[in-house]
């Protein structure tokens, strides 16, 4: 996994070497959990989901940064994800989204000290029965979204039946919404109903965990009723909105930006076919310019032909298919444009810029899958302002 390559530079001494790479602004990121914060109640805890190195920007550092700007706990979905934390030195409670399933994997839980979920007593049960200590568990309800966790009516039954299983303590009870970035989610209201029904009956017995959440990033901007004792944040501590009627809720500053150098430029006539298939022909003489990225780095061939990268504060069009390590730009423009000059994918130029979710848009998908497809030939450099 290629979390260990992010380097801590100033944005204005990337390595020339650097063909092309991704810059993280940990101020944003700081900024962006301060605000978030701010819009939870004091004993609300905050934890930072880290999981797919960051969303792509770089677990460890965005880990170290969110602790320090007001998370308590961590999250991650894979045993590795969470060694990989607890080898950089940090010490935060960290949430294993994932169920342990082989005995190796318990061990190396228990061993780095993670907190896996469990959905049925047998998960519980292979913890218990590992004799390594006392384990804490946190048990996962499924109240409607249907992919990891105990059916909510079977909640009570099953946290009686681990309140008897020797070697592990409970502590917490969670579950995950499925529309929280819908505007009036009816669904996330009556997952919230489900999962209050399932405490209300195990306050009743004094079985309730201290620790219950539910929210993702968009219900807790939205939904203050979903906050509990706390709330997963993934994607808003990043600076992306999970929906845009969100965004007047909190100011949030996207952290990642994709840049990417000018190899080469040169100028075609018209009727000239630009790379692969030629799916792009030059209506005027063109100066192109290569441009050191490609889908081999998490650039959608996709996006071909569909995109603008920013150039010495302007916009220039992407032209023909983009290539695995390589894709061009209609510079013509932009006659000042030469080879070594920094463009930007993702992120600001001036006063330009380009989001996770212009591109998401595009490919009818969710910002999400843009930044983790960013990949780790990018090397990660971070500034911290
Ligand atoms: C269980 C769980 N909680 C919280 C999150 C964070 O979601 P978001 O990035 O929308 O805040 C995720 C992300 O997928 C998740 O799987």
């Amino acid at each position: 996994m290629g979390i260990d390559r992010g380097v801590a530079l100033p944005a204005d001494r990337v390595p020339p070497t650097h063909r092309a790479w991704v810059e993280v602004n940990l101020a944003a990121i700081r900024n962006n959990v301060q605000a978030i914060r701010r819009l939870l109640a004091p004993s609300t805890q905050l934890m930072s989901v880290v999981k797919a190195d960051g969303y792509g920007h770089g677990a460890v550092a965005v880990a170290r940064t969110a602790l320090s700007a007001g998370a308590s706990w961590l999250a991650v979905a894979t045993v590795d994800e969470g060694i990989h934390l607890r080898r950089a030195g940090i010490e935060a409670p960290i949430l294993l989204f994932g169920p342990a399933i082989s005995k190796e994997e318990v061990e190396a839980v228990v061993e780095h000290r993670l907190q896996p979920t469990v959905c049925s007593l047998d998960q519980a049960r292979r913890f218990s029965e590992a004799g390594l200590g006392t384990i804490r568990i946190h048990l996962k309800v499924d109240t409607g979204m249907s992919r990891l966790g105990v059916a909510w009516q079977e909640g009570q039954d099953l946290v009686s039946a681990l309140k008897a299983l020797p070697n592990v303590t409970v502590a917490s009870v969670y579950s995950h919404l499925a529309t929280a970035d819908a505007p009036d989610s009816g669904t996330a209201a009556e997952q919230r109903r489900r999962l209050s029904h399932l405490l209300d009956v195990l306050d009743a017995q004094g079985a309730r965990p201290s620790l219950v959440h539910l929210a993702n990033s968009a219900a807790t901007l939205a939904i203050p009723q979903t906050h509990f004792d706390l709330v997963r944040i993934g994607l808003a501590q990043y600076g992306i909105y999970p929906a845009s009627h969100l965004r007047p809720i909190v100011p949030l500053q996207p952290a990642l930006s994709v840049k990417a150098r000018i190899v080469f430029i040169k100028t075609v006539p018209a009727g000239t076919g630009v790379s692969y298939g030629h799916t792009f022909q030059t209506g005027r003489p063109t100066r192109l310019a290569t441009v050191a990225i490609g889908y081999g780095d998490g650039v959608s061939r996709a996006l071909s032909n569909r995109i603008e990268l920013l150039l010495r504060g302007r916009r220039v069009r992407q032209v023909g298919t983009i290539t695995m390590d390589q894709c061009l730009i209609d510079v013509t423009e932009a006659p000042e444009a030469s080879e070594g000059d920094t463009t930007t994918l993702l992120g600001q130029d001036g006063t330009e810029h380009v989001q996770a979710g212009d591109w998401a848009e595009r490919l009818g998908t969710i910002p999400y899958e843009i930044l983790t497809a960013l990949s780790a030939r990018l090397p990660r450099i971070f500034r911290q302002g």
